[in-house]
């Protein structure tokens, strides 16, 4: 190619060839697996539903698309201390994690948002259909959906989750006059929750008493209702003093775990600093919501067993997970802290999280599978004939390795293992996507989103 031809080629832009030029794609787009699910929801969405609930486009014509003022305004609040790393990251993220409420708790294993509506898109999901989470952890999915208009129901085993998914929801309505109130009581909300923790111990549900004296009258009532996990309809006043505690308790039990890992503030401070965060999270999301018409999906958030779902049969219209990756994390001992301050029994508990029954890591590798078949039994059961089930799920090679006694790079994936379980089910490939993964702690590299049909 001559000199000229070749600056021809290099003044030409891939996104001309897949996109029309009112779509104008968002700046921080640099996976392959973004530019596939950009590419979906181009032929899937029409103007209207892709400034709607596009994930990938910043742009039709001269609008903005919701999903570029839900990112975009004032920066992230990170507590000043932070690394330049978290700060990059952040940055680099801007239009993946962390807007709405989907960053008021580091849950580890926990979905990037925005891909979370490509998928839906990609699904061909609407607004007012609902979309099921069997495992859904700290909530991405439903608090995704939620933003789109789309209905859902969440399953997770542990309490805690319950807890976290259904405050990081609350906080996208609620009154938080109250949350910003609390900013001037922080030392006597933390000395509070300080106290209640330990007590009682795991497995018992009674709560220690105190006076119900200033902003304690809002607490105590507020904490059994909570922590139950009865969610018995409430008067709206009675409402808000739950959301107002619930809100104020994950930012304690966040920054309880933050104060562990860092060690450079005091646990009092670290408590104001993230509840700070919080505060302006919430805030910002509710102003963005409050410029748009706001019309958010409902749902049911569950504690529940992904193996035994409590759906009706040909109930849901596209489901969405990330299952644990066999036995790579023990979701337990990571949030031992906070299951312990919701009084639950982690033994028990223990007997019904996949990939941690069994003892030995072969038996372990073998309850596995045949939690992950039962899984998909469900999956089918409940899904409408010729809708969606997508899986994202990576493999570790390396723990895999030693169970199966063969190299690493010779491991199954246990997202092939996945796909062949499901057939029996009636669940069938369709699409395949695979992504990197970027974090510096995580031995994985890559994972997987497998796109089934119900047949
Ligand atoms: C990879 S995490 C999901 C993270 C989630 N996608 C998010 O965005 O936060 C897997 C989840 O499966 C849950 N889990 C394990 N066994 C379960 C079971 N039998 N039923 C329902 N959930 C279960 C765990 O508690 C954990 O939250």
């Amino acid at each position: 190619m001559d000199t000229q031809s070749l600056i021809a080629a290099l003044s030409d832009d891939i996104a001309l060839h897949l996109f029309p030029t009112e779509r104008a794609l968002l700046p921080n787009l640099d996976d392959v697996y973004e530019l596939q699910l950009a590419f979906y929801e181009n032929l899937i969405l029409s103007d209207a539903e892709l400034l709607r609930n596009g994930a990938y486009f910043a742009k039709v014509g001269e609008t903005y698309t919701r999903h570029f003022l839900m990112c975009t305004g004032e920066p992230l609040k990170l507590p000043e201390h932070s690394s330049s790393r978290l700060k990059s990251f952040f940055e680099k993220n801007i239009f993946r994690t962390g807007y709405a409420t989907h960053g008021l708790f580091p849950y580890r294993g926990k979905f990037h948002p925005q891909m979370i509506k490509g998928i839906l898109n990609t699904m061909g999901l609407k607004p007012g259909d609902i979309v099921l989470d069997p495992m859904m952890g700290s909530g991405t999915v439903p608090v995704e959906a939620a933003l789109m208009g789309i209905n859902f129901v969440g399953v997770d085993a542990s309490p805690f989750c319950r807890f976290m998914t259904q405050t990081k929801f609350d906080a996208l309505t609620m009154s938080l006059a109250r949350v910003k109130g609390a900013l001037n009581n922080h030392e006597e909300i933390f000395k509070y929750f300080q106290k209640q923790v330990g007590k009682p111990a795991p497995g018992s549900k009674a709560r220690p008493r105190y006076p119900a004296r200033g902003y304690m009258a809002v607490m105590e009532p507020a904490a059994e209702y909570v922590t139950s996990g009865d969610r018995k309809p409430l008067s709206k006043a009675d409402h808000e003093t739950a959301n107002t505690y619930a809100f104020l308790l994950l930012a304690y039990l966040d920054s309880a775990g933050y104060a562990e890992r860092s060690g450079r503030k005091s646990p009092l401070e670290q408590f104001r600093a993230v509840l700070e965060r919080y505060v302006f999270v919430a805030e910002k999301i509710q102003s963005v919501l409050g410029s748009v018409e706001s019309d958010l999906g409902s749902g049911q958030i569950l504690e529940g067993d992904a193996r035994d779902l409590p759906l009706d049969a040909e109930s849901i219209d596209g489901i969405v997970f990330s299952p644990p990756y066999s036995f790579a994390i023990d979701y337990l001992a990571n949030d031992s802290f906070h299951l312990d301050f919701l009084g639950v029994d982690s033994v028990k508990l223990r007997g019904k999280m996949i990939g941690l029954r069994g003892r030995k890591l072969a038996e372990k590798f073998t309850l596995y599978q045949e939690d992950m078949s039962k899984v998909l039994s469900e999956c089918a059961r409940v899904l409408r004939k010729r809708r969606f089930c997508t899986i994202v799920v990576g493999t570790n090679n390396n723990q895999l390795s030693k169970v199966l006694g063969v190299p690493p790079d010779e491991v199954p994936g246990l997202h092939q293992l996945l796909v062949e379980s499901a057939v029996p089910h009636g669940l069938r490939l369709v699409k395949m996507l695979s992504r990197p993964i970027t974090g510096i702690s995580n031995t994985m590299r890559r994972e997987y989103i497998v796109i089934l049909v119900r047949k």
